[in-house]
């Protein structure tokens, strides 16, 4: 029965060498070592054996299920060690891979344009003046010579509020006044942007609030050739040295002798087509010699200061720029339109 035990003890070692994970480990543990296990299976049967025998057969019984422990304890502790680094190699980071790109956000095309004419006007001696959007009757339009009742005021639907002296204002223009009064008697070099409202059918081509930008200088001796002079410049600067303008004698009652500039087209160069209207020109801006009433309504006496005005409208610009066909992309907030800028 000795050797019989040895037998058992062999043929333990050995499956237990063989076995690779943890899931045949518990059946080995009951099989051999557990309370119905084939060691203690025999340490029952002592008793058939002769009594002399019995002492030394216990002894080896139980160092057997000893050595079997250690065995068992040794083959735990190497597959647990073998499946954590098996784990720790599933999960790694391989930190040569390229990373995921971040999606990150971008500026809006009307602000990347009004970024750009800041840019183009600071250069040219130009700051920033930020007028409100809220604007009185008398601001947006009597002082800019627009008297009650003007037919004028039907271009600009406007937006009133409970007050019918408030309003939001239609153009940049009013703020022309408010640097007037605030700079007097300064000579004056600013641009005015801002968001202007008006209450129209949002089409293709009108949005109810849209960007403006209003240029003003006033000082003595300002003459309609630095209109025309700084206003040439800046479209240079804005489309490059080989776009051609002009000038087209128009009226705004604001100022006088008032005008509109065009560019030629950039599509058809001037050749005409659909974003012309086959006129081979694109409108840029209004401008004009600063009215002698609106001077005198910024404090400015027009007897000894003059000054021009121009007013612009980067989404145009940025349609224009882009071949956008509908300007109602920019309040649309679709990223398939705005990430593409
Ligand atoms: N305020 C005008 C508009 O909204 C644009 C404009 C025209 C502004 C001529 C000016 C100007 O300063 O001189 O249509």
């Amino acid at each position: 029965m000795l050797d019989q035990l040895e037998n058992v003890g062999q043929t333990a070692q050995t499956e237990l060498k063989d076995l690779t994970t943890g899931d045949g480990l518990e059946d080995w543990n009951s099989k051999y070592i557990g309370r119905k296990g084939e060691i203690t299976q025999m340490l029952r049967r002592v008793g058939e054996l002769p009594k002399e025998e019995r002492p030394a057969f216990g002894k080896r019984a139980n160092e057997l299920r000893k050595e079997l422990e250690v065995a068992y304890e040794a083959k735990a502790a190497a597959i647990k060690a073998v499946e954590l680094e098996q784990t720790m190699a599933e999960g790694a980071i391989d930190v040569t891979l390229p990373g995921r790109p971040v999606a990150r956000g971008r500026l809006h095309p009307s602000t990347q344009t009004l970024r750009r004419i800041y840019q183009i006007w600071a250069e040219m001696g130009f700051q920033v003046y930020r007028s409100r959007d809220v604007e009185t009757d008398e601001m947006n339009f009597q002082l800019l010579n627009f008297p009650l009742h003007h037919p004028a005021r039907e271009m600009q639907d406007t937006f009133y509020t409970t007050n019918p002296d408030v309003l939001l204002r239609t153009h940049t223009s009013p703020g022309q006044i408010r640097v007037m009064r605030d700079y007097y008697p300064e000579p004056i070099r600013v641009i005015l942007p801002g968001m202007c409202y008006r209450h129209e059918q949002i089409t293709a081509r009108s949005e109810i609030q849209f960007y403006q930008v209003e240029g003003l200088a006033v000082g003595p001796g300002i003459r309609m050739s630095d209109l025309k002079g700084t206003l040439i410049n800046f479209t240079k600067r804005l489309y490059g040295e080989g776009r051609p303008v002009r000038f087209r004698a128009s009226h705004f009652p604001f100022t006088e002798p008032s005008a509109e500039m065009d560019v030629q087209c950039f599509l058809c160069d001037g050749e005409g087509c659909r974003i012309c209207k086959y006129a081979g020109w694109l409108e840029i801006l209004g401008c004009g010699m600063v009215h002698p009433t609106v001077l005198r309504n910024g404090g400015y006496d027009p007897n000894k200061y003059s000054g021009f005005a121009f007013g612009m409208g980067p989404e145009r610009i940025t349609m224009l720029r882009h071949g956008i066909e509908d300007i109602r992309y920019f309040w649309g907030n679709d990223l398939r339109f705005l990430e593409q800028f």
